[in-house]
């Protein structure tokens, strides 16, 4: 009891850097409060940027190109990182940009604990710039190897089990791949590749991320069917084709990533063939159907304030202005950034509800609707 005590209050100063760290976040802890008042941060970023007790940390070591409008970032991850994720989830970048820190969530395209050369501990994402998307161009055709990167933990809960379902059919489209490229990449590596068909759909050839790895995997394992429908010349993969093309759909365990109206056309026909409990999905837009008023936001304890307009979220305000906010996945899904309201309304961006004092709002999806105070 009285130890559990000591423990808690040495690991303190680090216990937001990893649940992990066991003997590591002691050791942080300690030298945590040998330093005080500054912390070892304070000295350890003179010797190495990636040693950081407070949060996590990556260095950007290689960008590679996959289409004209996509590239993969390979990145050493810092202390604390948890390199136990499962395959298909997402991590959150924080980029230094004029600045400011710009955040996103991007799927993990690499197998849990993957080493690289010299038997680095590394991760990879992969980006599609996207036109309106600052941090996504920059990321594509801008960010240099050595950059150095904040990382939100793993997380999200669209993942491959262990073992992998004996009959899979992944369904994607553009850059709605990449989590299920680490879906592929891990069942390869552990060579158990299950009867796997999977659809992709891009406009043409050039487009398709991944396509030469794809195309060998097909080759490779006799189990795996990569079908790759090339919507220019083809137009949209009729879901009605799958009775025809792949009659046991059905039975398959269906995981699906790709654009909103996709999605929602799956989820339906799954719905209709009474096998929704089959469908796994996971949305990367967020669908903003509703626009608040804006207004002047205040950030109750810190004391800033800060006027937006009604697009902007909660949570690129407080950024924008230094509050550090609670966030996991910036896209409404996992409630990590729930704030209370204590003044004032916000609106829900997706449905335009309105959320009224003494409410908890999701930050990462809700505007300010007039002048706004948030408990944080
Ligand atoms: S950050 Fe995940 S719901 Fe807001």
């Amino acid at each position: 009891m009285v130890l559990n005590k000591f423990r808690e209050w040495l690991e303190a100063p680090a216990a937001e850097v990893g649940d992990r760290g066991g003997k590591l976040n002691v050791l942080r802890g300690a030298v945590a409060r040998v330093t005080t008042p500054l912390l070892p941060d304070d000295y350890l970023h003179l010797a190495n940027p990636l040693w950081s007790a407070r949060e996590l940390r990556g260095r950007i070591v290689e960008v590679q190109k996959e289409t004209a409008d996509s590239a993969t970032l390979v990145i050493k991850p810092g202390w604390g990182f948890d390199f136990k994720y499962r395959p298909g989830q997402y991590i959150g970048i924080g980029i230094l940009i004029d600045g400011r820190w710009n955040w996103r969530s991007y799927s993990l395209t690499c197998p849990p604990d993957w080493t690289g050369e010299g038997g680095k501990r590394l991760i990879s994402i992969a980006v599609k710039a996207m036109p309106e998307g600052k941090l996504s161009s920059h990321l594509v055709n801008g960010v240099a190897a050595g950059t150095i990167v904040r990382l939100a933990a793993p997380q999200g809960g669209f993942v491959l089990p262990e073992p992998p379902p004996a009959k899979v059919l992944f369904l994607t489209a553009g850059s709605g791949i990449t989590p299920v490229m680490s879906m592929l990449r891990t069942m390869d590596r552990r060579d158990g590749v299950t009867d796997v068909v999977h659809v992709h759909s891009a406009p043409t050839d050039a487009d398709v991320m991944f396509g030469a790895e794809l195309r060998d995997l097909h080759d490779r394992h006799p189990s795996f069917v990569s079908h790759l429908q090339l919507t220019d010349s083809h137009g949209l993969f009729s879901l009605d084709s799958l009775d025809e093309l792949y009659p046991d759909w059905r039975e398959r365990e269906t995981w699906a990533c790709g654009p909103a109206g996709m999605l929602d056309a799956i989820e339906q026909h799954w719905k209709s063939a009474g096998v929704a409990d089959k469908l796994h999905i996971e949305r990367f837009e967020v669908e903003r159907s509703a626009v608040g008023e804006g207004g002047t936001v205040t950030f109750g304890t810190t004391g800033r304030t800060l006027t937006v307009d009604g697009a902007t979220s909660l949570l690129e305000a407080g950024e924008s202005v230094g509050v550090q906010l609670p966030f996991g996945c910036r896209m409404g899904i996992c409630q990590t950034c729930v704030v209370t309201l204590s003044a004032g309304h916000a609106r829900d961006l997706r449905n335009g509800d309105e959320r009224q004092p003494g409410d908890k709002v999701q930050t990462c999806i809700s505007a300010a609707a007039g002048d706004c105070t948030l408990d944080i």
